[in-house]
């Protein structure tokens, strides 16, 4: 069996420059990884990791490597890998199997030979791989000990396995640290989002209606972007008090049915499935623009819009024409995958620092930890406080300490109104 596929092994010269300017925004992790090769506390695992192949996932890869860990890598989306840094990746021996453009079948055939690897450990983002362990690769399931968990939509999907009883293996929900959601799923998608659209458009944001579906921790950093840049921000919610949050926070909610006749670009970003139907689409100015930031590509119904549409052309690099039986024409941005990672670069490197220095010192608590119970965890409070304290030190900030008198003082009862 080759030991990787990639799409082209010479781009990694390039490859190695752009991790090397990852590198440069990660200090928590470096720091992580100058430990791990001392101690080697990964020694003997066998790593299978199915993540989006960007320049900052090849850091975190680098930096289980230096803990003794072997690793074998997967895209996390078809459409989400930085060829250049598969390449480099293949170059410096590790199992890769990644390209930008896998059809549906050839990114299950990925997912497959890191499987074949016999993880010990699973990385995921999505929950694709656990989902294919669990499901046709069963025979996997006796080496494997543990796991983690990128994204929402991930930790949604194992947590329905875990209350259904068929989850067999212990998965740290790495999403659900304060480190990762708070500044990854917020300032980063907010951030890599617009950059997405703008990549795939170079359209003007500012006097744009921008309407941002769900108000979760990507929607409320989108919705923050797009108004600073001088958009006017629609949220449309299900849920009453995220609902209410957007409301006092100064947007304006209202139905997706109201919200389709008045916006100019629409962004989904909920977990969800068929957010927006045809039924929108048809109500939709002409020249709309459609684009997910949630993981995968159900939120804008692809269906609906191949039914009511009457031709298809592409304009230019994710960016797709479809004229509606109406005569209006809508534009789909990254063929309704993740736009921040399809038609732009994915987070920066300053918010994957925390996201991955979390999922290293999770994997490192995995191997240290090799008899937990077959359920979805919370990232230890540790391991939170931990990255949160390196990051501030890493950005030269210093912050007050309880005094003893202060600790005394709220951690009783006795004392009130004086
Ligand atoms: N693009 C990225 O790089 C990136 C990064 C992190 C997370 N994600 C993905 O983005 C999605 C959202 O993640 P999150 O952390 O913001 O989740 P979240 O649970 O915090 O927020 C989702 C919100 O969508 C709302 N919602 C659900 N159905 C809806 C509907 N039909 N209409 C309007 N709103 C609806 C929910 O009420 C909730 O408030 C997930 O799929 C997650 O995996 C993507």
């Amino acid at each position: 069996m080759a030991d990787f596929k990639v799409k082209n092994l010479s781009l990694a010269d390039k490859g190695n420059l752009l991790i090397e300017w990852a590198s440069n925004h990660m200090p928590v992790l470096n720091q992580i990884a100058q430990r791990f090769s001392e101690e080697k506390p990964l020694k003997g695992l066998r790593i299978g990791a199915c993540l989006h192949v960007t320049k900052e996932t090849a850091v975190l890869v680098k930096t289980l490597a230096a803990g003794g860990a072997e690793v074998a890598l997967c895209g996390s989306n078809p459409l989400s890998t930085q060829d250049e840094v598969a390449a480099a990746l293949a170059k410096v021996g590790i199992k890769v199997y990644a390209w930008r453009g896998e059809s549906r079948d050839e990114y299950y055939w990925c997912i497959n030979r890191v499987i074949d690897h016999q993880p010990t450990i699973t990385l995921d983002d999505g929950a694709d791989l656990v989902s294919t362990i669990h499901s046709s690769r069963r025979e996997a399931l006796e080496n494997i000990r543990g796991g983690t968990e990128e994204t929402t939509t991930g930790v949604m999907r194992l947590r329905a396995m875990a209350e259904k009883g068929v989850l067999q293996y212990p998965i740290i929900a790495v999403n659900d640290a304060y480190t990762k959601y708070l500044f990854d799923n917020r300032y980063g998608t907010g951030q890599s989002s617009i950059d997405g659209i703008l990549r795939a458009t170079n359209i003007l944001l500012a006097g744009k209606r921008f309407v941002v579906c769900g108000y979760g921790w990507c929607g409320r950093g989108l919705a923050i972007r797009a108004r600073g840049m001088g958009a006017n921000v629609i949220v449309t919610e299900v849920d009453p008090l995220r609902a209410l949050e957007a409301v006092m926070d100064g947007f304006q909610v209202m139905p997706m049915s109201e919200a389709a006749a008045i916006g100019d670009i629409f962004v989904t970003a909920t977990g969800n499935i068929a957010v927006i139907r045809g039924e929108h689409m048809l109500k939709m100015k002409d020249g709309a623009i459609l684009a997910n930031s949630g993981h995968f590509n159900v939120e804008i119904s692809l269906p609906d819009l191949k039914e009511i549409s009457v031709s298809k052309r592409t304009i230019r690099p994710n960016l797709e024409e479809y004229k509606l039986k109406n005569g209006r024409r809508i534009y789909l941005l990254a063929e309704g995958r993740l736009v921040n990672l399809a038609s732009a670069e994915g987070h920066p490197s300053e918010v994957m620092d925390m996201s991955f220095s979390n999922q290293a010192l999770c994997v490192e608590y995995l191997a240290r930890n090799p008899h937990m119970e077959p359920k979805v965890y919370r990232v230890p409070k540790e391991i939170d406080e931990m990255v949160a304290k390196l990051k501030l030190k890493s950005m030269g900030i210093e912050i007050d300490k309880l005094t003893e008198e202060q600790k005394k003082y709220i951690s009783s009862w006795e004392s009130g109104t004086i």
